[in-house]
């Protein structure tokens, strides 16, 4: 008997990946079917499907649910679900397919076929309208609004049988955990209350900090970071997964944490996404979701604390993983230790603040980092890849 909480839905997991002995078979037979390119985007999705992630749905949502989504947070059957999971494709080949006709899901980058789907449904998306409610916004500037209006016109929907893992089971085999695997690990651990981090970020002594709280409280947590497709700019997960390691070998206590990656691709939808990564750690088995100081978000679209405010919202019963509400945390220089802005009586002149632009610059100029700031061992790595990239 496991002491961790259900997945989402109550019926446990639904990973939609075929069975090994099935794949070969199936992936021959897909090669005869109908292609349909996915965007990085979609490709996530589909891995998301395959592992569990995004238990209990079973592919593409038809309009009804993609409505629900947007406007209510709901699915059409009244399950909580706050982000739209949807396939699109070009008006051209969506009048080319017919209900109930079989099609290969193919990632666009390298022509893998990742997934057979039959198609149930075709719909026009009101893109205006998904970017309002799920985005707040419909600016273009917005990476994730770009994606939605630069998609397909047309929504194709159906059940979903998942062929292959991808890529970054392979390239990550020691982070890469299903739900069901991120659960065994935790019962061998023996926790039942455990804390998600979610990052696309190498850890600096604020997410030290975060990390360090939810230890206090939990059995222990689970730093689980992206390794889907992210904006310019954002730090590579193959270098980002070792800066990580460095700050867990150096100043953690073996035991309370276990690093993870998930094939997710941020759609930077702040609070919306912030309830979206709450569902998704249900199902890996985790009571808790860090919440800091504007979670998924990107630029000034968001409220430093909507993340936090949206959790309220929510009626009974639509999630089980609670969020661990954190203000925002730095260095004093007067308290002389990290604190957070619930905890340090003191000023903005007295706190040490270095945003993401600032930091890049310090690396790649060689310019020393603060130590009040950033771990040298995991500053070390990070340089490196910063010179390795004026050197191309
Ligand atoms: S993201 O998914 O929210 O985009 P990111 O790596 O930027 O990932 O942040 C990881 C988590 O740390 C989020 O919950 C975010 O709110 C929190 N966080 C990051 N920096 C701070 C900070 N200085 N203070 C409080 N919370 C923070």
């Amino acid at each position: 008997m496991s002491n961790l909480i259900d997945p989402h839905g109550g019926n446990g997991l639904n990973a939609l990946l075929l069975p090994a002995t099935e794949r070969a078979e199936e992936l021959q037979r897909a090669k005869s079917l109908r292609q349909v390119p996915m965007t990085s985007r979609e490709v996530s999705d589909v891995l998301m499907m395959a592992m569990g992630a995004y238990t209990p749905i079973a592919g593409f949502m038809g309009e009804a649910d993609w409505r629900g989504v947007c406007q209510d947070m709901k699915l059409e059957d009244g399950l909580f679900w706050p982000i739209p999971v949807t396939l699109s494709c070009t008006r051209d080949l969506a009048d080319k397919i017919h209900i109930e006709e079989e099609v290969a899901l193919v990632n666009a980058e390298n022509g893998e076929i990742l997934a057979i789907m039959e198609v149930t449904e075709k719909y026009s998306p009101d893109k205006q309208l998904e970017c309002e409610h799920v985005y707040r916004t419909t600016d273009p500037a917005h990476p994730g609004v770009d994606k939605v209006l630069n998609q397909g016109e047309v929504n194709l929907a159906g059940r979903v049988s998942c062929l292959s893992e991808g890529e970054y089971a392979k390239q990550y085999p020691d982070l890469y955990h299903t739900p069901a695997e991120a659960r065994a690990l935790f019962q061998q651990n023996g926790w039942s209350r455990v804390a998600a981090f979610q990052t696309r970020n190498p850890m600096q002594r604020a997410h030290e900090h975060l990390v360090k709280i939810a230890i206090e409280v939990t059995d222990g947590v689970f730093i689980h970071q992206v390794l889907g497709k992210l904006k310019p700019g954002d730090i590579p997960a193959e270098v980002r997964t070792r800066a990580i390691q460095a700050m867990i070998d150096n100043y953690f206590v073996p035991g309370t944490v276990i690093q993870g990656g998930y094939p997710i691709e941020m759609r930077y939808a702040g609070p919306r996404e912030a309830l979206f990564h709450a569902l998704i750690r249900q199902n890996f088995g985790c009571s808790h979701l860090i919440v800091g100081r504007d979670h998924a978000g990107v630029g000034s679209y968001y409220g430093p604390f909507d993340a936090h405010h949206i959790f309220d919202t929510l009626w009974e019963g639509a999630l089980k993983t609670r969020p661990l509400k954190i203000d925002i945390t730095f260095f004093c220089n007067k308290c002389f230790g990290m604190a957070t802005g619930k905890t340090c009586p003191h000023g903005d002149e007295d706190r040490i603040h270095i945003s993401g632009t600032q930091q890049r610059a310090m690396l790649a100029e060689g310019a020393p980092v603060p130590k009040e700031f950033g771990r040298e061992e995991v500053i070390e790595i990070l340089r490196e890849y910063y010179r390795s990239l004026e050197t191309v």
